[in-house]
């Protein structure tokens, strides 16, 4: 591999080091390149750029492989807890018994929310949508931990985790029983994280929930598949806020705002709607494909598509095969599932899909499955959340790790005008 790399502007060429990758893209670090040579590079959507090292997730667009800390994303989604792999995430190794143990005892007994949180709930309007109020709350939570806003104290880091991991599924699911107008229901010490959200989410003081042990699994497997994802846009929100030394809470909740848009983490909710949608027009599946297709007409397959994967989404394969078992464990019948398999089939077939290399990605199947679960098609994006939290923190604590992190502070190419003279408002 070669040292460096040339850059010729003009007459001039300059030089630059490779930083060299353990796998994947190796960087050009043109760290100085405005420095030295007046110039700036031009990257909208950052598809060239790499804002830093990160040793958390690995992804291979072209072979579809995703592996988090150097473990394949279908070995941990089939054998590990959601615990086991935030921590893994957070902390860069699988944790042993006693650590998971310790671990997971922590986050139980950090589950509660502060009572006082409980009128931020009900400032909202009953038809508030749950990444609004999620987004809301986790900011909020900053302002009952303040002397754990220091991002150089690893035990108030530490501290800020656990408590964030602990408290998201009751804030969300205090959140959902508010649009619904149900008494919020508490954690519960005795169940596992996945169980406990089930629980808080479904139960009604008025009779026993059981929560059905293939649904808690299926929830914890999806939580799993949607821990980490490298360099995305609510992961790069919550290091651009993070760089400025912002506060843990701070920066994940300004990371579910990115989450939130239908590009991106809002793609669950937007995909059972267009299938909905396919279903009540009559299940023409080439009509909406041609429609796709079509430059005059905004309208995108969603689900489809992604900015790395360019051969499948491998979170898209597992889900596929899940969407099948969760269904039939549960006894169910999703006739959305059916018109998203017939979907698939004929944009796979299509020659715009293929040359553009569209395929489905993880959005696609998971709103089935979240669906079968019994969640409501507007908690499926708290759902993306709950499960990428962890990730965002393993993020944040890497780049305030790194002494390398200077405030995030992007160039730009003007194009404005130069240098104009006021003029005065009765003379416009
Ligand atoms: N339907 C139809 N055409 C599409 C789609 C789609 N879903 N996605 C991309 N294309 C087309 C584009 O129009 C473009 O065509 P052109 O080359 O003729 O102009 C080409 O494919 C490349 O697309 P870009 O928009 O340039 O790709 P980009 O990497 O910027 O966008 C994105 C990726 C945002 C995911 C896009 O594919 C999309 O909008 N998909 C639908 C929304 C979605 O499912 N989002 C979830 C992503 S996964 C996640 O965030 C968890």
């Amino acid at each position: 591999m070669p040292d460096k790399a040339e850059i010729t502007i003009g007459d001039s060429v300059t030089q630059w080091p490779i930083d060299e990758a353990t796998i994947g893209n190796h960087g050009i670090d043109i760290s100085t390149l405005r420095a030295d040579t007046g110039f700036v590079t031009l990257d909208y959507g950052f598809g060239n750029t790499a804002s830093c090292e990160s040793a958390i997730t690995y992804i291979d667009g072209e072979a579809g492989a995703l592996r988090y800390r150097g473990y394949g994303i279908e070995d941990l989604a089939r054998n590990a807890s959601f615990l086991e792999v935030a921590y893994l995430l957070i902390n860069g190794e699988l944790p042993t018994s006693d650590q998971l143990t310790k671990y997971r005892n922590e986050i139980t007994m950090h589950t509660l929310l502060n009572e006082e949180m409980k009128r931020l709930f009900d400032a909202f309007p009953r038809a508030a949508h749950p990444m609004g109020i999620l987004s809301a709350a986790t900011s909020a939570m900053s302002t009952f931990y303040e002397n754990y806003h220091n991002p150089s104290d690893p035990e108030q880091v530490s501290e800020s985790s656990i408590r964030l991991i602990a408290k998201l599924p009751t804030v969300a699911s205090f959140a959902y029983k508010k649009s619904i107008g149900q008494p919020y229901i508490y954690p519960r010490n005795d169940l596992d994280y996945s169980s406990n959200f089930l629980h808080m989410m479904f139960a009604l003081p008025t009779h026993e929930y059981e929560v059905d042990p293939v649904v808690a699994r299926a929830l914890d497997a999806l939580l799993i598949l949607h821990a980490d994802h490298g360099q995305n846009c609510s992961t790069a929100t919550v290091r651009m806020a993070g760089s400025s030394e912002a506060n843990m809470f701070a920066s994940v909740s300004s990371g579910m705002n990115a989450l939130w848009g239908p590009l991106h983490g809002g793609a669950n909710q937007a995909v059972i709607e267009m299938l909905a949608n396919i279903k009540e027009d009559g299940g023409d599946y080439q009509k909406y494909v041609a429609e796709a297709k079509d430059k005059n007409d905004p309208f995108r397959l969603m689900g489809f598509g992604h900015r790395v994967y360019k051969n499948f989404d491998p979170r898209a394969n597992v889900l596929k095969d899940f969407a099948k078992d969760v269904l039939e464990a549960m006894g169910r019948q999703d006739e959305l599932l059916d018109i998203a398999a017939g979907l698939e089939q004929v944009a796979l077939e299509d020659d715009y899909f293929i040359e553009r290399k569209l395929f489905p990605n993880v959005d696609f199947y998971s709103g089935i499955i979240f669906r079968a679960l019994g969640f409501p098609v507007r908690m499926f994006t708290v759902l993306f959340a709950i499960g990428r939290l962890p990730g965002w923190i393993a993020q944040w604590k890497e780049m305030t790790e790194d002494p390398r992190t200077r405030i995030g502070r992007p160039r730009q190419v003007y194009v404005g005008a130069v240098d104009r003279n006021f003029v005065p408002l009765a003379d416009r």
